[in-house]
């Protein structure tokens, strides 16, 4: 399918990381309450969608999305699905997705695609704008649909899906590490359970004062010790290589690295774009696959 195909949407949505994540014990629906602090990151999947007779998603990616479903088990097909639940009955829809998010990376990508779906899909119909109606279907689709959605940076409570925005003053600078194994996110969550036993934990008000500073100055120094995952322990005891990861990237002197959101994407912190692009290369020599990116203050939106 050519950018030029008639009728066609094609709509971006970015990569997020957590810059901290703190997560307490389920909840009686078996979700986990959360404090987290969302970054979107300048890493895009591009959803095109165009009616056609039937149903089909095709995926484009210079890595393997082998393990990624090409049917109703897709978010994107939910999303059609839930679109014609909800909003009106809308045709059926070739979608294709151009994959720079790594697949099962702890990275979002799935709910980057879904939100992208959502306004693409939204946008094909002329169903309007309605942002209440497209934030709760977004919700329906996956905790982190609502974030994928308006991007930019935001304090996240509940499962993921109470939203505050963060302003920003200054991008931060980090390098990403994809892995090429994938973690299941329901299982990493059960697994920290499963480490932490019994007795209740709580997250707390606030990511602190400290922490918020730093991430609205883009003050990579201040924030390398304030990073944090209460996923890593259970992802890392998943994967014990994740152990090596992260040394890795320290030694490459990233300012500090930690497991992203549910892993196994490692991210770490710089200093600046330079010093991501430095310890960028010396993990690539050692054969990583590794990118140095900048945060990005935008949301999904249609591509030109
Ligand atoms: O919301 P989403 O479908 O993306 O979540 C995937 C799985 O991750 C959930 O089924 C649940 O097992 C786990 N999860 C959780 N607590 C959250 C978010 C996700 O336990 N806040």
């Amino acid at each position: 399918m050519s950018s030029e195909t008639p009728g066609m949407v094609t709509v971006r949505a970015p990569g997020k990381v957590n810059l901290a994540l703190h997560v307490g014990s389920p909840d009686l629906t078996g979700f986990h309450p959360l404090l987290t602090a969302f970054q979107a990151v300048d890493i895009w999947d591009s959803v095109s969608v165009v009616p056609d007779d039937e149903m089909t998603i095709e995926i484009r990616a210079g890595f393997d999305v082998s393990s990624i479903p090409l049917d109703e088990s897709n978010l994107v097909w939910r999303a059609h699905q839930l679109i014609n639940e909800h909003l009106g009955e809308i045709p059926p829809s070739r979608i294709t997705i151009d994959k720079a998010i790594p697949v099962s990376g702890g990275m979002a990508g799935g709910s980057a695609d879904a939100a992208a779906a959502v306004i693409a899909l939204a946008e094909l119909n002329s169903l309007g704008p309605d942002t209440t109606h497209l934030r709760d279907l977004c919700r329906a689709l996956g905790s982190d649909v609502p974030f994928s959605l308006v991007g930019g940076s935001a304090v996240g409570r509940g499962r993921g899906d109470v939203l505050e925005p963060f302003r920003i003053e200054q991008p931060l600078s980090l390098i990403i590490v994809s892995s090429d194994q994938t973690l299941s996110t329901p299982e990493v969550y059960r697994h920290l359970d499963v480490i932490r036993g019994d007795g209740k934990i709580s997250v707390p008000d606030s990511l602190g004062d400290d922490f918020l500073h730093a991430w609205r100055e883009g003050d990579a120094i201040a924030l390398a010790p304030l990073l944090h995952n209460d996923l890593q322990p259970a992802a890392v005891s998943m994967m014990p290589a994740l152990e090596r990861v992260l040394d890795d990237t320290a030694a490459a002197d990233a300012l500090t690295a930690i497991v992203s959101g549910s892993g196994p994407t490692v991210i770490g912190l710089a200093r600046d774009l330079e010093h991501a692009s430095e310890v960028a290369a010396k993990l690539t020599e050692q054969n990583y696959r590794a990118t140095a990116v900048q945060t990005t203050a935008l949301g999904t939106h249609r591509s030109q």
